[in-house]
């Protein structure tokens, strides 16, 4: 937990990631305060999905640089980073339970069985998915394999959540959704997951939109 326990500030500057001669992200610069909840919008194919991944540490940029709160990260592996991610196919590992899908950077992390089974049924009771975490992922609807994504990107207390296409992007009507233009988010985490109440989370709304194009 940085800036006093309201969650990290992320600066990219100039960051680029080029596939042969494609640029995905083209020198985008962006400065996110600690505290603060940004939205990401462009049209489909804009590097919203890249940008994110290049945040996380799951791609490599080829230009540019981030820093997360103040220190540059690009050279660090995602586990180093603490920040949690809902991917936009979710991501969750097929052959893992709901439980284990969500206990996985617990376990990653190394945190004993118990206090991991105590955070997994938190997390699970958290997402409205406690009688959940024996099934599979194929046996889970699409909104709570949705919910379980997020439970695992929350469970070890993230400086950084960064979701990929959020559920409200999803579930709402917008103007941005009918012209075919998504959304990704930087929520800064200033709570443990236990003590964000679903109240809490559905107070949530984006403060600042930029768009990369
Ligand atoms: N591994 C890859 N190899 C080559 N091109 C890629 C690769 N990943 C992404 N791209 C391209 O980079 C561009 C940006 O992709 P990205 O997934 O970041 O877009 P997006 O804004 O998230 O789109 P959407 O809203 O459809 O999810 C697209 O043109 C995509 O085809
Ligand atoms: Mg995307």
């Amino acid at each position: 937990m940085t800036g006093a326990g309201r969650g990290a500030s992320v600066s990219l500057s100039k960051l680029e990631r080029c596939y042969d001669r494609v640029a995905a992200v083209a020198g985008v610069s962006l400065d996110i305060l600690s505290g603060e909840f940004l939205t990401l919008l462009g049209p489909s194919g804009s590097g919203k999905s890249t940008t994110l991944m290049m945040i996380a540490g799951f791609e490599t940029p080829t230009g540019g640089d981030i820093a997360i709160d103040g220190k540059s990260v690009v050279a660090m592996p995602p586990y180093r980073r603490n920040i949690g991610m809902v991917f936009q196919n979710y991501a969750l590992f097929p052959h893992l339970t709901a439980a284990d899908n969500i206990g996985f950077p617990l376990k990653q992390r190394g945190v004993g069985k118990a206090e991991r089974e105590k955070l997994v049924r938190e997390a699970l009771a958290l997402m409205q998915l406690p009688d959940h975490g024996e099934r599979y992922p194929r046996q889970l609807s699409g909104g709570q394999q949705q919910r379980g994504a997020l439970a695992r990107a929350i469970v070890f207390k993230p400086r950084l959540l960064l979701m990929d296409e959020p559920p409200w992007a999803r579930s709402t009507s917008s103007s941005a959704r009918t012209c075919s233009w998504r959304c990704v988010a930087f929520v800064p985490i200033w709570a443990s997951p236990s003590s964000m109440s679903p109240t809490t989370r559905r107070r949530l709304s984006p403060c600042r939109t930029v768009s990369p194009s």
